[in-house]
């Protein structure tokens, strides 16, 4: 795979932190490393006192307590490939996708790349014109399944599909699913399966706290409120079910195991990746995409939003701190400039706020990763606690640094601390101090930010980082030699 020097550059250089790194794995699970080992390459950190001791301990990589995105895997393909059935309600086609769609294309490929043979089990409406995708130098096979009336994979017909390519010729070693694609009625008895959650009932409810307390005093509560904490308790009842969980955060990953009760060693932390071949940092593309898009050369803040331009993407919070903003403060008003990618109700309201607003409509990946580039912050308001937002991720690989909610998958994995960027609660007045607060840091600031934000996410989130976790723990499925870490080889390398 190409790979742009920057990239290779940090690879060396962290795998020469790397007997800290396990150190800390070892002992205390703290990841101060990754700090201390950023800036002055590999001075010694303060927090980890004692010296290294036994690197040659071996763990078992199921009972890893932390997200895998943490270990250091070989980029040697293995010498084992892997027949695996993945179930997936919907494949995704270009950009218009959601995560988890877009998880499964990203980590799927990856795999096939790396020499496995994938079998995509999912419905026939991902094909409206039936022509199945074709990807260069991947295995990939799909068996489409016309969907249920709910609109799911149908289950019955998905399974006979799965049957047939497990009887003939060589049987699966492994089953993905994607959140319920796979129902758990027939997962139950797979031993070999792993599911990976984007999003759980029990992380909905901080949603509907926040969401709640936003609501109008005339405005009905919505009607799915009352339902929620018996929706938690049905997963609880039925996540069991299914054999190993993988968590998409720390936090879910937390939840699984104390509030869902799965034993810990099936419940395993792999934060999502994203491709890092397309979201780096390019400081020249950035600021020739701010003079194409008309941001003047006075601009002095450049705030940049994307998504879906939706209530529950926290855009009424957003719309009014930034409409105060604007308002209470000149000199804001003079330099500061919003620009908004995305499709939503909510574009054509920033747009009527006036000539500090620049209203992008959707981009594909390539414009986005030209628009990250070109923002001093990235803004994601979102109300919904759910899953992990992937927007997050680029725009740290893009070396911008990001503000959120504060909602625990968000500060657990993403925003840990104000050197990466900053949190607010879900408020028009506490949006507003933060964005008062980014006006007063300045660019300097920000672009130091915007650097340690892009080393965290370069070294933990990217697809490459992703789809080797992953690959580690389907190996260890099939094979239990491969739950051993590190392999040789992956031991210490100076
Ligand atoms: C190193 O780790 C191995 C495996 O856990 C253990 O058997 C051995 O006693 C340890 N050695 C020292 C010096 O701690
Ligand atoms: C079918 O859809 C795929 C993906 O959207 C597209 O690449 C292809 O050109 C389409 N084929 C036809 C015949 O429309
Ligand atoms: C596929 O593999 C061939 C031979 O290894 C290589 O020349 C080509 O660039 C690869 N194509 C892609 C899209 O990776
Ligand atoms: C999916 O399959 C069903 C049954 O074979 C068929 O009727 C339907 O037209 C298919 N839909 C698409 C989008 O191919
Ligand atoms: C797949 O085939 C293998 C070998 O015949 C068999 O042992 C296994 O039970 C099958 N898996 C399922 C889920 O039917
Ligand atoms: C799962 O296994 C149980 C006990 O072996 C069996 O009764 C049941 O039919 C199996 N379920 C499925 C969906 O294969």
């Amino acid at each position: 795979m190409a790979r742009d020097p920057n990239t290779t550059a940090n690879k060396t250089f962290h795998s020469l932190c790397y007997p800290l790194f396990l150190f800390s794995v070892l002992s205390s699970f703290s990841f101060i490393y990754y700090t201390h080992c950023s800036p002055s390459p590999c001075s010694p950190p303060q927090t980890i006192n004692p010296p290294l001791r036994n690197v040659s301990a071996v763990i078992n990589l199921l009972s890893f307590p932390s997200s895998w995105n943490h270990l250091f895997f070989s980029p040697n393909p293995p010498a084992r490939h892997l027949k695996i059935a993945l179930f997936v309600k919907r494949w995704p086609l270009r950009n218009l996708a959601g995560g988890l769609e877009r998880h499964a294309l990203t980590l799927h490929l990856a795999l096939a790349r790396r020499g496995h043979q994938v079998h995509v089990f999912t419905t026939n409406s991902s094909f409206p014109n039936s022509s199945l995708p074709s990807y260069p130098n991947a295995s990939i096979a799909f068996h489409p399944t016309s969907p249920s009336p709910g609109g799911y994979l149908n289950q019955p017909l998905a399974w006979q599909q799965f049957q047939i390519q497990n009887s003939t010729g060589r049987p699966f070693d492994l089953v993905h699913t994607e959140s319920v694609g796979l129902f758990h009625g027939r997962a139950r008895n797979l031993t070999r399966l792993a599911v990976s959650w984007h999003g759980i009932a029990y992380e909905t409810i901080h949603s509907d706290i926040v969401q709640d307390l936003l609501r109008g005093p005339n405005e009905p509560r919505h009607s799915a409120f009352p339902e929620r904490l018996a929706k938690v308790v049905e997963e609880v009842k039925f996540f069991p079910a299914y054999s190993h969980h993988v968590a998409t955060s720390d936090h879910v990953g937390d939840v699984l195991k104390r509030v869902y009760m799965i034993p810990e060693e099936r419940v395993h932390i792999i934060v999502n990746g994203v491709d890092e071949e397309i979201y780096k940092s390019e400081p020249s593309i950035g600021s020739s995409f701010r003079r194409k898009m008309g941001v003047p050369k006075r601009a002095k803040l450049v705030i940049g939003m994307a998504g879906r331009l939706v209530r529950d993407k926290g855009h009424p919070v957003m719309f009014e701190a930034l409409k105060q903003a604007f308002m209470e403060d000149s000199r804001f008003r003079e330099t500061v400039f919003v620009l908004v990618a995305g499709d939503g109700p909510w574009g054509s309201r920033y747009k009527a706020l006036g000539s500090n607003f620049i209203i992008l409509g959707p981009l594909d990946q390539t414009q986005l990763s030209e628009f990250y580039n070109s923002l001093d912050i990235f803004v994601n308001p979102t109300l919904r606690a759910q899953g992990l937002d992937h927007t997050f991720i680029e725009a740290m690989l893009s070396g911008v640094p990001v503000m959120g909610t504060r909602f625990a998958s968000i500060t657990g994995s993403l925003i840990v601390g104000p050197e990466i960027g900053y949190t607010f609660q879900p408020t028009v007045e506490s949006l507003k101090n933060s964005i008062f607060k980014v006006f007063r840091d300045g660019r300097i600031v920000l672009r130091r930010k915007g650097e340690a934000a892009r080393e965290r996410a370069a070294y933990l989130f990217t697809a490459t980082k992703m789809a080797a976790a992953y690959e580690r723990l389907f190996l260890c499925l099939s094979n239990h030699h491969y739950c051993n870490y590190p392999l040789p080889g992956e031991g210490v390398v100076r």
